[in-house]
């Protein structure tokens, strides 16, 4: 039998297969962060995945920051995103929402007037990013948080694993990569503080254990995933020493049980991602990056992984685990549409058995 199609259980997440979808910012909210009906046809149609982690989603108005990203603080985006939740149970499938706080990756244009832009040091990220207000827009100049702030951000993640619950989600992951706030404190030309959130490697991985730790306590262990990439540089990421941030951020998390451990392929050959994290982390393992049927395949026959997760392979089918099934050719998706609003490019991708005797043939 083919490994990925083998059931699997990750702390109280119940998977039927371990195909994963992976997180996918798509650009499909409403301007006040509210999922749109076709969000809710887009992740029903791929609710065949093991499991689905969605887009990453603002825990506050203060961690949004590119545009028409989804978020989970208000009463409007959790009724919406129960109306997901509801359709991807409806088809058997199990989901968890990505929590993502973009701190100082942001622009005003995306994120409401009275929001807040945050990050470790008053330090802005040198990047730029899109906005429908003006088009690309350089990002903000950050504050740099007081100790209150960091309190509150935390209490804002765990605040969002239980909004993520009342909206029926089956768990969490929090996004720790990819120059995001976590990752922030985690960078050396990002943090410059001189208090215990910053300096040593095991300062700087502090306030990402203080986030997982409250966001566990809110829902349970079982129920919260942990997302890292070691080594990455987007976002205007600076660090020295990615493996000795990589085992400090594993020691600081082995101990609490959480559902699994999601990681991307190491970009430094300083890393082994994979195999340090199966040797560091005692917890399910979900690899990512660039993974086709056979080379997942062969991560899970030789142990060195419990789940792939694949991205870009889910946008244009979103039949992915039939088609892995029954080894049927994959879509290639359509790169204009990948942030564009509407359903053009988002749910209008056919099934295999559903597209044409001539496509087919
Ligand atoms: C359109 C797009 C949006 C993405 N948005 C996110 C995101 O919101 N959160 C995240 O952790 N990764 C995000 N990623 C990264 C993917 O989760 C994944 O790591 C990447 O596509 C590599 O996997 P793949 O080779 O299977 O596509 C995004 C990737 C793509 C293509």
């Amino acid at each position: 039998m083919n490994p990925l199609l083998k059931p699997l259980q990750l702390g109280e997440l119940v998977l039927k297969n371990r195909i994963v979808m992976a997180p996918m910012t798509r650009s499909r909210a409403d301007q006040e962060a509210v999922p749109t009906p076709i969000m809710t046809d887009y992740y029903a149609q791929r609710a065949s995945a093991g499991l689905i982690v969605t887009e990453g989603t603002s825990p506050s108005a203060d961690g949004l920051g590119y545009c028409r990203t989804p978020a989970i603080y208000s009463d409007a985006q959790i009724a919406a995103w129960k109306s997901v939740t509801d359709a991807v149970h409806a088809k058997g499938g199990c989901i968890v929402v990505q929590l993502m706080h973009c701190g100082r990756v942001a622009s005003r244009h995306n994120k409401p007037a009275a929001s807040r832009t945050l990050a470790p040091s008053a330090i802005k990220a040198d990047t730029e990013l899109f906005t429908d207000a003006v088009g690309m827009a350089p990002t903000e100049l950050p504050e740099a948080m007081t100790l209150d702030d960091i309190q509150q951000v935390v209490a804002d993640y765990r605040q969002a694993a239980l909004n993520a619950r009342a909206a029926g989600f089956d768990g969490v992951e929090l996004h720790c990569t990819s120059g995001y706030l976590p990752m922030q404190f985690m960078s050396e030309n990002a943090n410059q503080r001189t208090d215990a959130y910053g300096g040593s490697v095991a300062n700087r991985v502090r306030f990402a254990c203080e986030v997982l730790a409250a966001m566990a306590d809110a829902v349970g262990p079982g129920r919260v995933g942990l997302r890292f990439c070691p080594g990455n540089k987007f976002n205007d990421i600076a660090d020295s020493d990615p493996a000795a941030t990589f085992h400090a951020l594993l020691d600081g998390v082995s101990h609490m049980g959480l559902a699994y451990l999601h990681i991307m392929k190491a970009h430094t050959r300083k890393v082994d991602a994979f195999a340090e994290a199966r040797e560091r982390f005692p917890g399910a393992l979900i690899v990512n990056d660039g993974f086709e049927p056979d080379t997942a395949i062969d991560m899970l026959a030789s142990e060195q992984a419990d789940a792939v997760s694949f991205g870009r392979h889910f946008i244009a089918n979103p039949d992915l685990v039939e088609r892995i099934r029954d080894e049927l050719p994959l879509s290639a998706f359509d790169r204009k549409t990948l942030y564009s609003p509407g359903p053009e490019g988002y749910t209008d991708y056919p099934q295999h058995s559903n597209k044409t005797v001539e496509e087919n043939a």
